[in-house]
């Protein structure tokens, strides 16, 4: 079948960085999340850019913070087999496919429409998995989600194309719809944000940030409904272990301290 995928936004487009960051992590000997599924959807595109050139040190932020995310869903899947999945923002991530979701548990995988139309051509239906077209800052889209059940809701790459008040709305609109769940994603601190415009790599995203950083804990104050399990500090993660041999090295120092293991990235991981 040719495809014929929809002209995406800039902010749409940033759902190639994750995807081919992950793709190549995952040809790698030693692959830290191993999304194979990733490189098929690479291929299947034949996408290319030549400003991604992803190495060994740069993608393994990108497949780590992926893994953490699994992580945390899976867990919650353990515990509640009855509950919802909600991946904000999920471009063509295909999380329920890595966590192997069972038939009891709803996901649905939220995007801009254009977005869920290209999802549509590529990846393979799978039962009680879902697409919602949809503007996360609009609140209509929640209304069709079952309210009653346990909700576990992940957000990857997404929190930096939000302006805060954007993201503190959603929030509070995700905690006041549903019952009980749990909410992890990765933070943009200041640092990050500050960090990306002096990284040539990352520059070019500079003019889509919406955010200016903020911190896990800035959120609790923001949304009194959530409490902060864990800030899962990547750097004193055990995969760092996977790390090139250099970076592994400053990555072990960095995450002596605190404060420093706060400037890498955090998946702040939340119940409500
Ligand atoms: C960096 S990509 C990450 C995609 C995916 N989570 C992943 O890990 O591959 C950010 C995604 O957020 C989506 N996004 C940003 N702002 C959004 C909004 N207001 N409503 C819906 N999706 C949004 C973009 O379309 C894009 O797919």
């Amino acid at each position: 079948m040719t495809l014929s995928l929809p002209a995406l936004t800039p902010v749409e487009e940033t759902l190639w960085i994750t995807l081919t960051g992950r793709a190549f992590d995952s040809r790698q000997p030693d692959p830290i999340l191993g999304d194979t599924m990733a490189d098929a959807l690479v291929r299947k595109t034949g996408y290319t850019n030549h400003k991604l050139r992803w190495t060994r040190a740069s993608c393994v932020e990108v497949a780590q913070r992926a893994k953490k995310l699994d992580e945390v869903a899976r867990r919650f899947i353990a515990r509640h087999p009855d509950a919802i999945g909600i991946d904000l923002g999920a471009g063509l991530d295909t999380r329920a496919l890595r966590i192997d979701t069972p038939p009891t548990v709803d996901w649905y995988d939220v995007d801009f429409p254009d977005v869920v139309a290209a999802r549509r051509q590529l990846i393979p239906d799978r039962p009680h998995v879902h697409t919602i077209g949809a503007d996360l800052t609009d609140p209509a889209w929640l209304q069709s989600l079952p309210a009653d059940r346990p909700a576990m809701i992940v957000a990857d790459g997404l929190m930096a194309f939000l302006a805060e008040a954007d993201m503190i709305s959603l929030l509070r609109r995700l905690t006041d719809h549903l019952r009980s769940g749990e909410i992890a994603f990765n933070v943009y601190n200041t640092f990050t944000v500050r960090a990306a415009k002096l990284a040539p790599s990352a520059r070019f995203l500079v003019p889509l940030f919406k955010s200016a950083g903020f911190g896990s804990r800035d959120i609790v104050h923001w949304n009194p409904e959530l409490t902060l399990i864990k800030e899962i500090m990547l750097v004193r993660e055990p995969e760092v272990a996977q790390y090139p041999p250099a970076l592994r090295l400053w990555t072990r120092l960095a995450a002596l301290s605190t404060s420093l293991s706060r400037l890498g990235t955090v998946v702040a991981h939340y119940r409500f």
